[in-house]
C-alpha cells in the first residue's frame, strides 16, 4: 500500500468509477486463456478496492458485466459468471473485515438465482458498513437502467402517485439504479480504449474521464494515483465561467 506520489493537499475525487477493460490483451500478451486475465482482473479489483479507501475515496463503481457481454462466447460468459459467484461469496466476508458496503447496480432478473440471493445477501449484509462503498454494474447497462427508470416513473404517473408536470432531474435521477449514490466525479478508463460502452450515461455527465493504456489486471495504486493527480489538474466548471 506505498504511495509513490504525494497526494497530500489534493483533491480526492469522491466517487470514482471504473471501465476494467484489457483483460483479454493481458491474458493474450502472456499466452494465457482469456479466463486468467479475467481472474487476475478480479484480483486487481481487491486490490484497488483498498487502495482507493487508504487514498480517501469514498465511492468505488466498477463495470464487471454488461448487457453486451451476454453476447460473448458462452464459456467466456461462463467462467466470468463462475468468478462472479466465487467474488460474491468472498465478499461477504472481506465486506466485514473491511467495513465496505457493497451494492450491486444493473437488470437482476436476467441473473442465476443463486446469483440473486448472493448479490441481496451481500447488500443486506454490508448496508451499515460505513467505510468505502464499493459498487458492482452487473448485467448493467445504461440505456436499460434508463428505460427502467422511465417504466417506474410511468407507472407512478398511472397509479396517480406522480404528477407529469412534476417530473424533473431529480425523479429521474432518484429512479435509477444509483438512485442512492452521488454521481462519479472521475471515469477511468483502461487498455486505450476511449468509449464509454453504455456506462453511467445519465451520471456521467459533469465526470471527468481518464483514459490510460495500462491494461486492467496492471491498474495499481501508483496508477490509481496518477489519474488522481490528471483530475486535480482539471478544471472542473459545470458549465460556469472560472472563478
Ligand atoms: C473487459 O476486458 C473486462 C470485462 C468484460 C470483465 C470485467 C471483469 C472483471 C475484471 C472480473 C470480475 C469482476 C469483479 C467485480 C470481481 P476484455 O475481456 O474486454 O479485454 P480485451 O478488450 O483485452 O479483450
Amino acid at each position: 500500500m506505498a504511495s509513490k506520489y504525494d497526494l497530500s493537499g489534493m483533491n480526492i475525487p469522491n466517487h470514482v468509477a471504473v471501465i476494467m477493460d484489457g483483460n483479454g490483451r493481458w491474458a493474450k500478451k502472456r499466452m494465457l486463456p482469456r479466463n486468467m486475465g479475467h481472474k487476475a482482473g478480479a484480483n486487481a479489483v481487491e486490490k484497488i478496492i483498498e487502495e482507493a479507501h487508504d487514498i480517501g475515496i469514498k465511492y468505488l463503481t466498477v463495470y464487471a458485466f454488461s448487457t453486451e457481454n451476454w453476447n460473448r462466447p458462452e464459456q467466456e460468459v461462463s467462467a466470468l459468471m463462475k468468478l462472479l459467484r466465487n467474488y460474491l461469496e468472498d465478499c461477504i466476508k472481506k465486506a466485514d473485515k473491511n467495513n465496505i458496503r457493497v451494492r450491486v447496480i444493473g437488470e437482476r432478473n436476467r441473473l442465476a438465482e443463486d446469483i440473486i440471493d448472493r448479490i441481496n445477501e451481500l447488500e443486506e449484509a454490508s448496508k451499515h458498513n460505513d467505510g468505502i462503498n464499493f459498487t458492482i454494474a452487473l448485467n448493467y447497462g445504461s440505456r436499460d437502467e434508463i428505460t427502467r427508470a422511465i417504466k417506474k416513473i410511468a407507472k407512478e404517473c398511472e397509479d396517480g402517485v406522480l404528477k407529469a408536470e412534476d417530473i424533473n432531474e431529480e425523479t429521474v435521477s432518484k429512479h435509477l439504479d444509483t438512485f442512492d449514490m452521488p454521481d462519479p466525479d472521475l471515469l477511468i478508463r483502461t487498455s486505450g480504449e476511449e468509449r464509454l460502452s453504455n456506462y453511467l450515461l445519465w451520471q456521467l455527465a459533469y465526470t471527468e474521464f481518464y483514459f490510460t493504456d495500462v491494461l486492467w489486471p496492471d491498474f495499481d495504486r501508483e496508477e490509481l494515483e496518477k489519474a488522481v493527480i490528471k483530475y486535480n489538474e482539471r478544471d472542473r466548471r459545470f458549465g460556469k465561467v472560472s472563478e
